[in-house]
């Protein structure tokens, strides 16, 4: 298998064999709704937009383990902790199995994580904020999680098969993971003032960042329309985000929440919540690696790249001495 960085997948030569028919081929099984596999002939941009994509998702479910991973020593009782540390450990499997869906499109895993390291490659931007109370924790449940399924249940009908596949599980389990925080916001909310505040305090910060989760507005998303046209999308950005605020005021409404939004009204003839103006500057600013973690995330990352080098060179040396033995 060969391995390329992000950018420099497709030499000129390849790209010199898309021949009309090839792509209509292609595109004609696209659109009968058949899955394209590792072997079968695609675009060269196919497979880069599916490497960044799913490069990108694999980082975020890694990176997305630190926020969380911030309180697992102060889980209010031990059962709360274990389900905290069982949620965590879910999010490293996911990152796992999405490095190795990437991995069939020829891209290595090493390269991934050394553009990860060095901030070429991108991760979702939530991850960029910080979990001040234990409420973050159950709101990053019920809001990050619960965007997270949005996004990700159209992705088990993408047209490219591993990627598909390895959505079916994620998706059993993120939605264990928006249980799990909607119980702790639940849980505060029949709790004391001091907890309702806490509950309250953690939705003021964490609604408009789940929102900017979705991406740029749909007339504002490069990718979007050749993504739908491949079937790696099947929903827009708008589309999925309305999606969101319809299931999630309701269920801020149960808990007895406010939703930080002046303008949120129910518009009875669309059957749709309508929301404020999201601060698109602030989503760039994050992206550009200004938010409030950035600096703070990847710096841990890199510290626990390092710590783990000898893990990495145990196993490389054992795999010698078995391969060795193996050819004597
Ligand atoms: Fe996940
Ligand atoms: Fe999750």
């Amino acid at each position: 298998m060969y391995t390329q960085g992000l950018d420099q997948a497709g030499t000129d030569e390849q790209i010199a064999v898309e021949t009309d028919e090839l792509l209509s081929a292609f595109q004609e099984r696209i659109d009968a709704e058949e899955k394209i596999e590792p072997k079968d002939w695609m675009p060269e941009a196919y497979r880069r937009t599916l490497i960044r994509q799913i490069s990108q998702h694999a980082h975020s479910e890694i990176i997305g383990m630190q926020p969380e991973g911030n309180w697992l020593t102060r889980a209010p009782s031990l059962k709360r902790k274990v389900i905290l540390l069982a949620k965590v450990q879910d999010e490293a499997g996911h990152g796992l199995y999405l490095y190795s869906a990437a991995e069939t499109l020829g891209v290595s895993r090493a390269q991934m994580v050394a553009d990860l390291l060095s901030g070429k490659a991108k991760y979702s931007s939530i991850f960029n904020y910080p979990t001040l109370t234990w409420a973050d924790i159950g709101t990053i449940g019920w809001l990050v999680d619960g965007a997270a399924i949005m996004n990700q249940i159209p992705l088990c009908r993408c047209s490219y098969g591993p990627y598909a596949r390895a959505m079916v599980r994620v998706c059993k389990e993120e939605s264990f993971h928006q249980r799990q925080g909607f119980d702790i916001m639940h849980t505060l909310c029949r709790g004391s003032d001091e907890q309702k505040a806490m509950a309250q305090g953690a939705l003021n910060r964490w609604w408009w960042p789940s929102l900017m989760m979705f991406g740029p507005n749909d007339s504002e998303s490069k990718h979007s329309a050749q993504s739908m046209a491949w079937k790696i999308k099947r929903f827009s950005n708008d589309e999925l985000r309305q999606k969101f605020v319809d299931a999630t005021v309701q269920q801020a409404d149960f808990l007895g929440l406010r939703v930080p939004d002046d303008e949120l009204r129910f518009d009875e003839d669309s059957g749709h919540y309508r929301f404020g103006e999201i601060d698109w500057q602030e989503l760039f600013d994050v992206i550009a690696g200004n938010g409030p973690c950035n600096k703070q995330r990847l710096e841990k990352r890199r510290q626990a790249h390092s710590n783990g080098a000898w893990v990495r060179e145990a196993a490389q040396a054992y795999a010698s001495k078995q391969a060795s033995r193996a050819a004597a």
